[in-house]
């Protein structure tokens, strides 16, 4: 652990001094944040961006789509960027990494074979059992009726997942088997986005959640801390599922022990797995684990950082950063200097529009803004400008107010204190967030 604050360290070697960000949420807005303090880089370009990015130092925000790979390339060309870091897992998926590393750019984020540990669950079932990656149960199912088959075989609720990408809607976790038959035959009929041709049943896990990331070179990993995740909308982790509504880091539930073990349970076998496939995975490997009575399960894997869990990281990750990202982008991190991690406790708040999760409102106008501080950071999500330089909602979740402190008691009051400076009509948000590591309530 280093105390040692970012600009006080000299320019790591090979440092990219220009970065393209691909991505316009609040964890692109965090991962520019973070990337633009470390010292030797020079600019930070963000593309599509949000309402916030511009707002961040020695960052810009460009006007291209993170699906339009051609104009990524042009724009990457013309700025003499040395390092893309793809944020979301649509373009991942969809192979802007190769189409990018194809050109002759360092890429941080895998290709589209190395993305299907996100954009296929079946895919990484059949990788975490060809590696014995401890995870759930499941069965792999292509009709109604296979489904219903497998599901009354088990006797008991399964966990119903679309077997692709989903925007995080792809999952139903019904508690009877009543409820189970009908998100079986929903799921087939177009209700997790488009109709699914393979469905994964999977047996119920319990326990406790959290997040665990680790930057991979192809060969090697440096693991992050882990983080916590709040996934339900309301307080007292009630109502539906959201994209995330707060997060903190690190998480005391996976203490140094708990991550060593995550690191030879799960990850170092997946990479493994993947090697063996003939995939050189340069990006994020995320997983998302349930620590169960059996040790610690595989719920999902995604091939990104999480959102919020990346906001309320990067203010902990040392200015080491932008140069580890560049070495695992370039397949060589024994060149990067270690990633020192910064002591203390990271909060993250997120803040949504009227309506999230279903249908969001947007053109709602923001007004004020935290006062400045050393350990606190505004990071916008679904924000745009207006032709007048104003800020309004455009998307579901809004801001992310992170905060950091040495006590989560702390970090999270400054988080909340930030938040009560920042106004827009609809705006909703948790006030238990971190209920787990607080010891006062808000
Ligand atoms: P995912 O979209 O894969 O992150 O799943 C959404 C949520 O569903 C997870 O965060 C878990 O809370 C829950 N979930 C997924 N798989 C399981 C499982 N096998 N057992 C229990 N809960 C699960
Ligand atoms: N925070 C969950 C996710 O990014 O998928």
């Amino acid at each position: 652990m280093s105390s040692s604050p970012p600009s006080a360290s000299p320019r790591a070697p090979l440092t990219p001094a220009h970065i393209l960000v691909v991505g316009g949420g609040a964890r692109e807005n965090a991962l520019a944040w973070a990337l633009g303090r470390c010292p030797g880089v020079e600019r930070v370009w963000v593309a599509p961006g949000n309402g916030g990015t511009a707002e961040v130092e020695g960052c810009e925000q460009l006007a291209v789509a993170e699906s339009d790979g051609e104009g990524l390339l042009a724009a990457a060309r013309e700025r003499g960027v040395e390092l893309v870091v793809v944020g979301p897992e649509a373009p991942l998926a969809a192979g802007l990494a190769d189409a990018l590393r194809a050109a002759g750019l360092a890429v941080f984020g895998p290709g589209a074979d190395g993305a299907r540990l996100e954009a296929s669950k079946r895919w990484a079932k059949d990788l975490m059992v060809e590696a014995g990656v401890p995870t759930a149960g499941h069965w792999c199912v292509q009709s109604v009726a296979e489904g219903l088959a497998a599901l009354e075989r088990w006797g008991q609720p399964l966990v119903v997942k679309a077997d692709g990408l989903a925007s995080g809607k792809g999952v139903a976790v019904p508690d009877t088997l009543q409820e189970c038959r009908q998100a079986i035959a929903e799921a087939f009929d177009g209700r997790f986005g488009a109709a699914a041709t393979t469905v994964v049943l999977e047996e119920r896990l319990e326990g406790p959640e959290v997040s665990v990331f680790a930057l991979s070179d192809g060969e090697r990993l440096v693991l992050l801390p882990p983080a916590q995740d709040h996934k339900r909308v309301g307080e007292g982790d009630t109502g539906p599922n959201t994209g995330g509504m707060g997060a903190y880091a690190p998480a005391p539930l996976l203490d140094a022990a708990g991550l060593e073990e995550a690191r030879r349970l799960v990850l170092e076998p997946t990479l493994a797995a993947l090697r063996q496939r003939g995939i050189d995975y340069r990006g994020v490997i995320y997983a998302g684990l349930m620590l169960t009575a059996a040790g610690p399960k595989v719920i999902e894997f995604n091939c990104r950082f999480g959102d919020p869990e990346c906001e309320a990281l990067m203010p902990l990750l040392g200015p080491e950063l932008a140069a580890v990202l560049q070495a695992c982008a370039t397949g060589d991190l024994p060149q990067a200097p270690p990633l020192t991690i910064q002591p203390g406790c990271s909060a993250c708040v997120i803040a949504a529009a009227a309506g999230y999760p279903g249908t969001p409102r947007s053109g709602d106008r923001l007004e004020g803004r935290p006062e400045a501080r050393p350990w606190r950071q505004l990071f916008h999500a679904g924000t745009r400008r207006r032709a007048d330089g104003a800020c309004e909602t455009s998307g579901g979740r809004v801001l992310a107010l992170v905060a950091q402190a040495e006590e989560f008691d702390t970090a999270f009051a400054r988080a909340y204190e930030g938040l009560a400076q920042v106004r827009f009509a609809g705006m909703h948000y948790r006030r238990d967030i971190g209920h787990q590591v607080r010891r006062r309530g808000q």
